[in-house]
């Protein structure tokens, strides 16, 4: 296995779902009766990684509940048919090593993967932002990302889709030339956070799914905060794609906006849909 761990930055306020966040974090929100970070553990382990290393914040310990036993709600339920409805949450408990460590001020998604650092040492990692719920039918968008990185040990792997051109400006967005024999995998060169549209380059954005190499630490510790005090993971992307270390994937699959209400409520829909009809 070339990637064991998978981090989750997840200390964001998440201010978009105002005043749910108040008390709840994001992550917990449900697409039907499961909460986003679980479909996002799940995702880890189809691409068989089971060590999991969250950045929470101390607003955030209900994430840290869901991935506990409860022995009371176990007993409650146990010889019922409502027992099943804790089996796969408990399969994930049970197979996953669960690691956590909170950011001490919201300074970015950069700032927040850096925080990870002790969690991941220095050994490649992949990067869930369960906020972007992914689906497909084969394998799962970091399943298609951990064989991909396989073939390119030394390069950080960013999944990309593309997005109309006026919304170019809520991404980070990638320019770069396609890989020999692909149609789906670029060479990055160039990598811009949430440009206006005049000035983007393309309309392939970067989702929420990264393979990162250890040396992109190194890089964040030296990657200064932005206009508006944040520390960006693309910004200290640029500085590896400079050096040809940066693979964009075009990844198969759908992926649901779930940090937006309209993405949420879409989820929730097509789940729905495919869950009873
Ligand atoms: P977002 O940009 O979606 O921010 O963060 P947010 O706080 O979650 O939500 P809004 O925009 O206020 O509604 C992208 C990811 O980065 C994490 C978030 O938790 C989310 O998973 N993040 C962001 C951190 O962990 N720490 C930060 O300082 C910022």
């Amino acid at each position: 296995m070339l990637i064991n761990k998978c981090l989750f930055p997840v200390a964001g306020y998440g201010t978009r779902f105002l005043p749910v966040t108040k008390a709840v974090p994001k992550e917990m929100l449900p697409i039907l009766a499961k909460p986003l970070i679980q479909y996002g553990v799940e995702e880890a382990m189809s691409a068989g990684i089971t060590t999991i290393a969250m950045v929470i914040s101390k607003h955030k310990q209900a994430i840290k509940d869901h991935f506990r036993a409860h022995p009371e709600i176990e007993s409650s339920v146990q010889g019922t048919a409502k027992a099943s409805l804790l089996d796969e949450v408990n399969y994930v408990t049970e197979h996953c090593d669960f690691t956590y460590i909170e950011q001490q001020q919201m300074l970015g998604l950069g700032h927040a993967i850096h925080s990870g650092q002790p969690l991941i040492g220095n050994e490649a990692f992949a990067v869930i932002l369960p906020d972007d719920l992914c689906t497909n039918v084969g394998d799962s968008v970091l399943a298609q990302m951990t064989k991909l990185y396989a073939q390119h040990p030394d390069c950080c792997i960013v999944a990309i889709e593309e997005v109309p051109m006026d919304e170019v400006d809520k991404y980070g967005v990638i320019d770069g030339k396609l890989l020999d024999n692909s149609d789906n995998a670029y060479r990055v060169h160039n990598m811009l956070e949430k440009p206006d549209s005049a000035d983007a380059p393309t309309n392939l954005a970067i989702i929420g799914r990264y393979i990162l190499t250890p040396e992109i630490f190194t890089v964040l510790a030296n990657t200064q905060p932005d206009k508006n005090g944040e520390i960006q993971i693309t910004d200290a992307l640029m500085i590896l794609a400079k050096q040809g270390k940066v693979i964009a994937y075009k990844f198969q699959g759908q992926r649901f906006d779930c940090g937006s209400i309209k993405g949420f409520v879409e989820a929730n829909t097509v789940f729905l849909k495919t869950s009873f009809m």
